[in-house]
């Protein structure tokens, strides 16, 4: 992973990028990354606000062999390692809010958004996009966003190195990718999900369009799925889709 780059200075989205390049036959590894972009996106349709040289944007395309239901646990597999790659190059304590928010102090510094093209039974690719708040100052937060997310820069009083970081990244995502696709060892992977991710043992509230309830996060199944015991005591599995989550 990542012996493929392709850079730019500004760009609509990396993820946008990296699916036009996986659909014209590019090969696995390949990272798109840039200094901007201009139409971020998030999950739920949302947009992800990416400033100039303030922030890591970037877009893996993998190509597993692996069934399309399994696809999520891609997305697990990079919280764990980009959650790594920020812990050893800073020193921060990150935390997983699930499925794929990584969180330090409780506000938000990274978010995922893994997007996949598959036929019935084969996956064909899968984009994982990455977006950490790096280096962004405070006014660099919408004031909306202000009580929710945060930067490496603002909870470490001082710049990271961006090249660095990202190597690291680059790294880790190679690292765990093998161990799945090669070592068969997801379950030890999802060991180590698990230890990190602060939804475990606490209550959340589960929203999916106009629907909420809310329940205990009792467990994450070794599919990656959220067990939640409802208010009538029944368990309740989740798996990440369209759902999102917050703690109470
Ligand atoms: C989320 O938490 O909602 C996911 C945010 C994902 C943002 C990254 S930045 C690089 C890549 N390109 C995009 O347009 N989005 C992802």
């Amino acid at each position: 992973i990542g012996r493929e780059i392709v850079h730019f200075l500004s760009i609509g989205s990396t993820n946008d990028k990296a699916k036009e390049l996986a659909n014209n036959g590019c090969r696995e590894g390949l990272i798109v990354v840039a200094e901007e972009q201009t139409g971020g996106r998030g999950r739920l349709g949302r947009q992800w606000v990416s400033p100039q040289y303030r922030g890591i944007w970037m877009s893996v395309v993998l190509r597993p062999d692996i069934q399309p239901m399994e696809a999520q646990k891609l997305t697990l597999l990079s919280a764990l390692a980009v959650s790594n790659a920020i812990e050893e190059c800073t020193g921060l304590k990150v935390d997983i809010k699930w499925p794929n928010d990584l969180v330090v102090s409780g506000k938000k510094i990274c978010g995922i958004l893994t997007e996949m093209s598959a036929e019935v039974d084969k996956v064909n690719h899968v984009v994982i996009g990455i977006g950490i708040n790096a280096n962004m100052s405070a006014e660099d937060i919408p004031d909306e966003l202000k009580d929710k997310a945060t930067s490496l820069a603002i909870e470490l009083g001082y710049n990271v190195d961006r090249k660095n970081l990202f190597r690291y990244i680059s790294r880790n995502i190679d690292e765990l990718y093998t161990c799945f696709i090669n070592a068969n060892q997801w379950h030890d992977l999802m060991v180590e999900y698990r230890e990190k991710c602060i939804n475990v043992g606490r209550r959340a509230v589960i929203s999916k369009g106009d629907v909420s309830w809310e329940g205990m996060v009792t467990d994450i199944d070794d599919d990656g799925a959220l067990i939640v015991l409802d208010g009538h005591g029944e368990k309740k599995r989740i798996i990440s889709g369209d759902v999102s989550i917050r703690g109470v």
